[in-house]
């Protein structure tokens, strides 16, 4: 699941880069640690093996008394004995004198005390352990020693050292592991705060798929995931709308159905009732079959516009264009309205353009479309309103069929979704709600676009713009 994958991801990127960091910031403290404190004790007690060498060279130089009794001098005055202890070590590996005066026995000669003499500085170093105890030892071979001072060895406790270089690390560590706590805090409140929602809203997109479109998320942040709480609100909205608006045109199509269908239905009935006893006259007959042809056209008019919806919702509506007169389409599409126009006691005004202009386009099409715009105009005005069919050449290489009716209009909340399928505005009109959606898309299809302008119960202006040939 994709909660577990990104909390993993977050501790293996995240978690765990701070996490190696933090452990290699440690090593390299506790290593610097100990080199500063190890080199300091060094420093010093090297310092100290320098004076002494310094004071043993001054009596090789101007010394006139015994060697001896010199360098014995130098070891009962050391300065720094309370902190290190100067020894001096006779050749055959006994500890002659110590700064101290006590003689400690041989177990605690370190190494030191016998590689100096063998090494090129005739100096030596032990970091080691001496009954128990820590310590940082070195031997020196002064120039002319004799056969009782063969060398001195100047040994200090690390022991304090080591407590001070342990409260160090132990209190860096500790930083350190207070660090990573507040980290994995801070972290699971941050990745709670993401992987929640989005299992919440996985939840709520599996309803919405399922078909639950009142399914909603609650949005608890204003941030992008409050923003896509938002937007799957949104979309299950839209769907549901759209969902609502497909279960109408189901409806209302099979209601435009039935209608004709009754029609045909009740005269065929009526002609056959009659045909048996022959008491039918020719004029109700006439009317009767002009009532079944009338509706079976209309009845195949609507499967053709609804053939023409799914072709165009599936992509497979092809434009056949060719070079027309646009004047001279809508001119042809504006005389099929003039009975009906009369019959319904409206006014069919058409400003016919005497130029011509030319575009191309399919004609079938752009036929339909004059038709589906004038038809509306016709159908949403009650008698004794009027329709005004007018063209405009615009400058820009654009023509406009702007047709201008007196009707019920369009209320504003309704403007913009009138041109979406399936919506339909007004229930007391027949119609399957498509009709708009299929001409904008077909003049859409012809880099046009249909511009609607409407104010409820003053009329509506539908203009069909289209571009013009060069
Ligand atoms: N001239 C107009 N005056 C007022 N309302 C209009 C006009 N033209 C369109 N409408 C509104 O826009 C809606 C959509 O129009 P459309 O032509 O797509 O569908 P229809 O006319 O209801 O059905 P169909 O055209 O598919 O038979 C209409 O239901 C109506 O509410
Ligand atoms: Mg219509």
């Amino acid at each position: 699941m994709a909660v577990k994958k990104i909390t993993k991801r977050w501790i293996f990127n995240s978690f765990g880069v701070i996490l190696v960091i933090l452990i290699a910031l440690e090593m390299v403290i506790s290593f610097s640690i100990k080199d500063y404190y190890y080199g300091s004790a060094e420093r010093v007690v090297y310092s100290q093996a320098e004076t002494v060498s310094g004071l043993l060279s001054k009596y090789y130089s101007e010394g006139t008394g015994d060697y001896e009794d010199y360098f014995r001098g130098i070891v009962t005055s050391f300065e720094k004995r309370n902190i290190m202890e100067l020894m001096v070590i006779s050749e055959n590996g006994k500890i002659a004198l110590t700064s101290s005066g006590f003689l400690p026995n041989e177990d605690s000669l370190t190494p030191d005390c016998f590689e100096a003499e063998k090494s090129l500085e005739k100096t030596a170093e032990y970091i080691g352990k001496v009954n128990g105890e820590k310590v940082l030892s070195v031997t020196v071979v002064p120039e002319g020693s004799t056969e009782n001072f063969s060398a001195f060895r100047i040994v200090t406790s690390l022991e304090k050292v080591d407590s001070q270089i342990s409260i160090l690390i132990i209190g860096s560590s500790v930083i350190c592991a207070a660090i990573i706590f507040f980290v994995a805090v801070s972290g699971s409140f941050f990745m709670n705060s993401i992987v929640k929602p989005v299992g919440e809203i996985g939840e709520a997109a599996k309803k919405i798929a399922e078909g639950d479109f009142n399914a909603k998320i609650v949005k608890n942040t204003d941030d992008e995931i409050g923003d896509l709480c938002d937007t799957i609100n949104y979309m299950a909205d839209e769907l549901g709308a759209t969902e609502r608006m497909k279960n109408d045109f189901i409806s209302s199509v099979s209601h435009e159905l039935r209608t004709p269908l009754t029609a045909i239905k009740g005269w065929a009935e009526m002609l056959e009732d009659s045909s048996k006893d022959d008491s039918i006259d020719s004029a109700t007959l006439q009317r009767g079959m002009g009532v079944i042809i009338g509706e079976t056209e209309r009845l195949s008019v609507m499967v053709e516009e609804l053939l023409d919806f799914s072709r165009l919702q599936s992509g497979r509506m092809v434009l056949q264009p060719m070079k027309l007169d646009i004047i001279a389409e809508l001119s042809e599409a504006v005389l099929t309205f003039e009975q009906r126009a009369i019959r319904e006691k409206k006014d069919l005004i058409y400003n016919e353009n005497d130029d011509i202009i030319a575009v191309t386009g399919d004609k079938n099409r752009l036929r339909q479309v004059f038709v589906n715009i004038i038809d509306n105009a016709l159908k949403y005005s009650d008698e004794g309103g009027s329709v005004t069919i007018s063209t405009l050449r615009s400058e820009n290489g654009f023509v406009d069929i702007v047709v201008k009716d007196t009707g019920i209009g369009i209320p504003a909340e309704q403007l913009e979704k009138v041109k979406t399928k399936f919506f339909k505005g007004n229930a007391t009109r027949r119609g399957s709600g498509i009709g708009l959606a299929v001409a904008d898309e077909i003049i859409r299809m012809h880099g046009g676009e249909i511009l609607l302008d409407s104010v409820e119960g003053e009329g509506t202006t539908v203009t069909i713009r289209l571009p013009i040939d060069k």
